[in-house]
């Protein structure tokens, strides 16, 4: 299969147009997700999308030690072939934090370096497991960017020390996006956001090009087995969209692979979740092959409900008015 790739412009490192999730969205158990991860590789993903606070990377590790020692059911694969990303989790953007945390996903991992590595979520907040959803956290505070850079100068470091190849934002916005490009020395290469067709930020996604990042989408298939707390009555299913599943029937595919064309189309970079081995070999398909026509495009283009479903209601600071506060949607940042 005929696998596209992004180069990345700051590197010129080529990476794979699709990653495999591996968020089990508290109820997939690591060994489960780890195994899809062994799985995807020798079905021919190249890139695996991580994180600590997923509580799966020592399981995932533990695979990819077995595909670099050609221990995994099929040959080895060399690590300078895969693409490997983790992320550092809100609770650690303490300045003694963040090179331990690195460091612990990295030993975990099993690797001696990462190909990126990302800042989770811009805010230090974070809730117990479980927690409800309308908590609030007394520690949690709205976006301060000259904490936020100090967490920067640490990840900078790292690069520096050749532990990391890539640097990254995630759900951030474009004022936030705007002061890190203004500030940071090694400038962000990714943005990882929510990015599905109904929720396609096209404004954003313009912006995150034009300043020469590649857009990671996630959630690219309007995640449906995401967590009960992140649903809310509002909330619509890509997948059951009649133009989707029109579009779908003419392709003769599942609306998933849909979605995964229509991010291609649109040069969103997808990490699909899956356990299941035929839904696995079905995503690496549907980027590979029969792509979406123009018009095909533009009539998913159109069917946009700014549908956001990954909220983040549970960072929220005690004065934050409701989630919309998170994601600066008049242009300024939130305070
Ligand atoms: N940066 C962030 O803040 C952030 C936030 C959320 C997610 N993420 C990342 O993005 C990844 C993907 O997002 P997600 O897990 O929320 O949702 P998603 O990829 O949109 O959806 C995953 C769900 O779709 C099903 N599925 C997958 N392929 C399918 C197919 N071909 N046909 C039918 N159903 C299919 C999966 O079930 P099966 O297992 O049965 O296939 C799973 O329930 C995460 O795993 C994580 O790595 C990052």
């Amino acid at each position: 299969m005929d696998i596209p790739v992004f180069t990345v412009s700051a590197t010129g490192a080529r990476i794979p147009a699709i990653g495999l999730g591996t968020f089990g969205s508290d109820h997939v158990d690591p060994a489960t997700v780890a195994e899809a991860v062994r799985f995807a590789i020798g079905a021919g993903y190249r890139h695996i999308d991580c994180a600590a606070v997923y509580g799966n990377e020592p399981q995932i590790g533990s695979v990819l030690r077995q595909v670099m020692a050609g221990q995994a059911g099929y040959p080895a694969v060399a690590r300078q072939d895969l693409w490997i990303t983790s992320k550092l989790w809100n609770d650690k953007h303490g300045e003694d934090d963040v090179v331990p945390a690195f460091l612990q996903s990295l030993n975990n991992l099993g690797l001696d370096y990462l190909d990126l590595y990302l800042v989770h979520w811009p805010f230090p907040n974070f809730h117990p497991p479980k927690c409800s959803v309308d908590s609030r956290s007394p520690n949690a505070r709205p976006y301060i960017h000259e904490d936020f850079m100090k967490v920067w100068r640490k990840l900078e470091g790292l690069v520096d020390a050749g532990l990391v190849r890539h640097l990254g934002t995630s759900n951030m916005t474009e004022p936030k996006l705007s002061l890190v490009m203004r500030d940071a020395r090694i400038k962000p290469s990714f943005n990882e956001m929510e990015l599905h067709p109904h929720f396609q930020q096209p404004a954003l996604v313009r912006f995150v090009k034009e300043i020469g990042l590649i857009p990671i989408g996630f959630s690219p298939l309007g995640s449906p087995g995401r967590p009960e707390r992140d649903k809310t009555a509002t909330d619509t299913v890509d997948m059951e969209d009649p133009i989707l599943v029109r579009i779908a029937q003419a392709h003769k595919v599942h609306p998933a692979a849909i979605c995964l064309k229509w991010a291609i189309a649109n040069g969103h970079l997808p990490i699909p979740f899956s356990t299941s081995q035929r839904n696995i070999v079905a995503n690496l398909q549907a980027v590979a092959e029969d792509p979406l026509t123009n018009q095909e495009k533009q009539d998913l283009d159109a069917i946009d409900r700014d549908c956001r479903l990954i909220k983040g209601q549970v960072f929220l600071w005690e004065s934050a008015r409701d989630w919309h506060d998170l994601w600066d949607e008049d242009g300024v940042i939130v305070q």
